[in-house]
């Protein structure tokens, strides 16, 4: 993914959280040189943790038809001594049929709230996570508490303030409803870990990171690469 098109979706989901009110602890507005200037000491948190920005397009290069903008702004470690939170809380940009790729988690449940613009499509799916694959059937959910049976392949769909909880091992889709507009999506979860726990059960190969094509300076870094800068 070229360094220009991650600037541009920060960029733009600066102003669609500035839009809904939605504001970002203070790292979330660092620039490189501010990174540099920083006591990395103290930040140790933020890089161990991989809190902040996170632009993927899972490896396609097809960012507006495939891909999500995220921000993490809390975290825990799994069996850490020093990062003891057991909960994780992300703020995520999803644009009109951008479709982020069918997954599930092996640990990690969560609920995925739409906090406000247009309407999110959640496609759900009973996964086996023995086998990492679509198992299929009916399956309960809760929808802001209230249980809903769906059939694998059903959509949800979540207005602005509808929340869903999902248990690791239903398989979820998402995108924006098309016309509806872009959504600003909340993650409220147990703690996350993208570099192990994301199987994206239809196509093997997506990636969670994608490589870097530096074509201009970067406006902010991306949770991924604290190590490669600073
Ligand atoms: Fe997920």
């Amino acid at each position: 993914m070229k360094r220009s098109l991650i600037n541009r979706v920060i960029r733009e989901a600066e102003e669609l959280m500035a839009k809904h009110s939605f504001l970002l602890p203070p790292f979330g507005r660092y620039s490189l040189a501010d990174w540099k200037n920083c006591n990395k000491a103290n930040c140790q948190e933020i890089f161990d943790l991989g809190l902040g920005w996170d632009v993927t397009g899972f490896g396609k290069e097809d960012f507006f038809n495939y891909g999500l903008l995220l921000f993490t702004i809390r975290n825990g470690k799994a069996g850490s001594d020093i990062y003891t939170k057991p909960y994780a809380e992300k703020i995520m940009v999803v644009r009109e049929e951008q479709v982020t790729l069918c997954h599930f988690h092996w640990h990690k449940q969560e609920d995925i709230i739409n906090r406000g613009g247009g309407n999110l499509v959640i496609e759900l799916s009973a996964s086996d996570p023995a086998t990492n694959s679509i198992k299929g059937g009916k399956f309960e959910i809760t929808v802001d508490g209230e249980k809903r049976v769906m059939n694998s392949g059903d959509k949800l769909i979540l207005t602005p303030g509808e929340s869903v909880t999902l248990l690791p091992c239903h398989a979820h889709s998402f995108w924006a409803e098309k016309g509806s507009g872009t959504v600003l999506a909340g993650e409220v979860s147990m703690v996350n870990d993208d570099s192990t726990d994301n199987c994206f059960v239809l196509e093997k190969e997506a990636l969670r990171f994608d490589p870097i094509e530096e074509d201009e300076e970067p406006y902010r870094l991306l949770c991924s690469e604290y190590s490669k800068w600073l």
